[in-house]
């Protein structure tokens, strides 16, 4: 029997290059290997407001992205985290298993609090670790592909599911994190402080799947750098490690075949072949997500819903069955 992935994005704001290498790529090349769910967190994404109608579409643009970047739906099922209660019902129990000191220590929720300063997060946003963890679960998971900033969430995944097998006897498989080697971690164009990100305030920072290719060459052009000339993957100069890191995957080169490539070239020259390589790489994406219509999205995820509903039932009566449900 094939081993178990299970992944999700969540349905807000745009989608950027970010995702894609740090994610939604491997989750292509996994379903040739594993038995995949990929779902799209509509749960998650009410943590902070929303416009209900525009979460409604941007949940099934979600399934298209998805499609278009290269999840086979007849090998991988993809579907809509609310067509499936188990996620809330188990998310409860779990709540009860975790403490507030390990939420507590969620730098996720720190950050995401910060704007809006914790009194008026909501609680939602508190123990959104929990949904989390209860997705990854139900599946009986054995690999969870995400980028860096979610390892943290797969740890006190592994915890509570510990925690409930030693409290109730053997429920849950333990899951993995993968968390790729190179692109788990990719850093804003105009501040390599900061991770690329959905909600950064400038947008010149991230590369969104949807910009045009004039769009990703002024970014790339824009793209802040260090001081010195040379184009290697040196860590302290961070921008520079970013573009070239960006330029790796997306043209499949060794570490070396890149840095050869740019000897004795200057950033101008290194900056026109990046936006080229970006664009060129963008583009079936891009010229598949049109041809993708909502008829066929609404029936792949309504199948989606059936065959994670058949596996979460039965993870889910499991539980409550142990905690003493009748
Ligand atoms: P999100 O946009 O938060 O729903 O994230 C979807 C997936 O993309 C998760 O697996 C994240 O870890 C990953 N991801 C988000 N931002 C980045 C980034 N800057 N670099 C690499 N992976 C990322
Ligand atoms: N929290 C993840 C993010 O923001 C999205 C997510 C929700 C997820 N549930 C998941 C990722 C389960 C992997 C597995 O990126």
């Amino acid at each position: 029997m094939k081993k178990r992935i299970f992944s999700g994005a969540q349905p807000t704001g745009r989608l950027h290059l970010g995702n894609y290498l740090g994610a939604l790529r491997n989750w292509v090349t996994l379903q040739d290997e594993y038995e995949a769910f990929y779902c799209i967190v509509n749960l998650h994404a009410i943590t902070l407001p929303q416009d209900p109608k525009t979460l409604r579409q941007k949940t099934l643009d979600l399934a298209r992205i998805y499609l278009a970047a290269g999840v086979d739906p007849e090998r991988s099922t993809i579907f809509i985290q609310s067509d499936v209660p188990e996620h809330a019902e188990l998310t409860w129990v779990l709540l009860c298993a975790a403490r507030m000191g390990e939420l507590e220590r969620m730098t996720q929720f720190k950050d995401k609090s910060q704007k809006g300063g914790r009194e008026r997060s909501s609680v939602g946003l508190f123990t959104y670790p929990a949904l989390m963890a209860a997705d990854i679960l139900l599946y009986q998971t054995d690999l969870v592909p995400v980028g860096q900033d979610q390892k943290q969430h797969l740890e006190l995944t592994r915890d509570l599911a510990e925690r409930f097998n030693r409290d109730f006897g053997e429920t849950f498989v333990i899951p993995e994190p993968y968390i790729p080697k190179t692109g788990a971690n990719i850093r804003s164009l105009q501040d390599p402080a900061k991770k690329m990100s959905k909600s950064d305030e400038n947008e010149a920072g991230a590369i969104f799947l949807d910009d045009d290719a004039d769009a990703i060459a002024k970014k790339i052009k824009r793209a802040v750098t260090d001081s010195g000339t040379e184009i290697n993957f040196d860590e302290t100069r961070p921008s520079i490690h970013n573009l070239l890191t960006i330029y790796q995957l997306v043209t499949g080169k060794s570490e070396q075949e890149c840095v050869e490539n740019f000897a004795g070239k200057g950033y101008g020259q290194f900056k026109g072949e990046l936006a080229d390589a970006v664009i060129e790489y963008l583009r079936p994406f891009q010229e598949q997500i049109a041809s993708i219509d909502d008829d066929a999205l609404h029936a792949f995820v309504k199948r989606g819903a059936e065959k994670a509903r058949s596996i979460a039932s039965a993870t889910l009566s499991d539980v409550f069955s142990k905690v003493g449900m009748s």
